[in-house]
């Protein structure tokens, strides 16, 4: 079981014996555009510890906005060289170092609503000026499933030479991508590969995750999308890494994802188990799903290292050790309550088609009651223990915890450490109980 968020980082970023092979090989700095997001981090970690063992001298480049400040320091003291950069600002592309590398994840995120226009700019135009500011360069350029037909599970998933037939805004953009690169590729001659990914999971995000807290917190389990592939983000990383050896022109194309199928419903049963739980579902069981077969990817570059199996088990560990949502914990909205269980708003699902929203989705408040707490008047949801809780510190910026990794309490912190990263805000672990060198703290657990 993963202990606490630096084993995590660890594992996600520990390289294989075939990506410190590949460093070995491989000619060229690497750079990695949009770094800033879920796996960029993982990714630029992991690329540097594969280089270090390598023992070739090499640079690793992460460029985003790095809106997280915390993200770009942390890479920063562990070798990667970071540049913040807004990518939309041509000048600044221009002004990007020449690399022979470059793991392209910029992107406009999945489920963004309003301006469609800067969904297009981020998705197609942007790919556009890379191309072309980096002709010479191997290219894996992130994509996605979405770009597929739904499918019955019963069929498989799509294959790399399936028609795309991408619904939405979000999923045709997602096409423009690669039809930009794939234009530079027969165009200019530039070798590029698109890495058609679905749903990485690193255990603080996910769609595993989201079933296992759904069946934690005695939710139903919607069965509208009867089933998914997942892929440990860890195998994810290294996959990127490597597929810059199979990068061509004209463009290859690769799935990337679990080599399961697992079905909603025994996701949901297998956390319950796990849980002591009984499990609870809503909606008619769907027939169709956005599935991917990844065997071409498993046959160029070998098996995941983690099954969905032990992906279950390590998210059930998570879950159960403290992992609650950041909206039952922090992120207090108290506006759904008005709306629980109303449906979704026409405006977030409409001409759109989202691989686990459905047009006839519900909105959900949290479960969970918040109240003000200490002086600075936090709203915290009664999941957190009051005993966690220092009420003469008064500003909500952070979180800081004294305890060693092994101990109970810090279990329970996995949950704080999760939730508050992903809402942005500093996270600061301690093994001293000064709480005063860190006045943005305002919570602690005592040793
Ligand atoms: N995770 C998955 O399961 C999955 C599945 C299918 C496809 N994908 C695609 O794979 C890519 C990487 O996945 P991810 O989960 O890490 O995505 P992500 O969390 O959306 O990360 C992408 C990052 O790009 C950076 N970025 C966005 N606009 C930028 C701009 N104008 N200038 C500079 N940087 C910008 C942002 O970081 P800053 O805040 O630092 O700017 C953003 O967090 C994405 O394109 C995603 O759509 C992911």
């Amino acid at each position: 079981m993963i202990a606490n968020l630096e084993e995590l980082e660890d594992r996600l970023s520990q390289p294989s014996p075939a990506d410190c092979a590949l460093m070995q090989r491989l000619e060229g700095d690497i750079l990695i555009l949009g770094a800033g997001g879920k796996m960029g981090p993982s990714l630029a970690r992991l690329a540097r510890r594969a280089a270090d063992n390598a023992a070739r001298p090499r640079r690793i480049i992460a460029v985003s906005r790095f809106q997280s400040g915390s993200v770009a320091r942390d890479l920063s003291a562990r070798g990667v060289e970071v540049i913040a950069c807004e990518l939309l600002d041509p000048a600044r592309i221009q002004r990007l170092p020449e690399c022979l590398n470059i793991i392209y994840m910029a992107g406009r995120k999945f489920g963004s609503t309003g301006r469609p226009d800067l969904t297009w700019a981020m998705n197609v135009l942007l790919p556009a000026r890379v191309a072309e500011r980096f002709p010479q360069s191997r290219m894996v350029a992130f994509s996605t499933g979405n770009v597929y037909a739904l499918r019955e599970p019963a069929h498989g998933g799509a294959r790399e030479d399936d028609p795309p037939v991408p619904v939405g805004e979000y999923a045709q953009s997602c096409l423009g991508r690669e039809r930009v690169f794939e234009y530079h590729s027969q165009a200019a001659g530039l070798r590029c590969l698109l890495f058609r990914l679905n749903y990485a999971v690193d255990l603080r995000y996910g769609v595993l995750v989201d079933i296992a807290r759904q069946v934690f917190a005695g939710q139903p389990v919607d069965l509208a999308v009867p089933a998914f592939n997942v892929i440990w983000q860890g195998d994810a990383n290294s996959y990127a890494l490597r597929s810059l050896e199979l990068c061509a022109s004209p463009p290859a194309i690769l799935n990337v994802t679990g080599a399961e199928t697992i079905a909603v419903r025994d996701a949901a049963e297998f956390f319950a188990a796990r849980f002591g739980r009984q499990p609870r579902f809503q909606g008619s069981p769907g027939t169709l799903a956005l599935l991917s077969d990844a065997s071409r990817c498993h046959a160029l570059l070998g098996p995941p290292q983690v099954d969905s199996a032990a992906l279950m088990e390590m998210v059930a560990g998570w879950v159960q050790a403290g992992g609650p949502s950041q909206l039952d914990m922090f992120n207090h909205r108290p506006a759904l309550e008005k709306y629980d269980g109303q449906p979704l708003p026409a405006e977030i699902t409409k001409n759109e088609r989202y691989a686990f929203i459905k047009p006839d989705a519900a909105l959900f408040a949290s479960q969970f009651k918040f109240s003000k707490q200490g002086r600075c008047g936090a709203e915290i949801s009664e999941v957190m223990p009051p005993s966690l809780i220092a009420p003469e510190v008064d500003c909500p910026k952070g979180i800081s915890v004294c305890s060693s990794p092994r101990e109970p309490a810090n279990l329970t912190a996995n949950g704080l450490f999760t939730s508050l990263s992903e809402i942005g805000l500093p996270v600061h672990r301690k093994n001293d109980h000064d709480l005063a060198s860190y006045p943005h703290c305002f919570i602690y657990i005592k040793r």
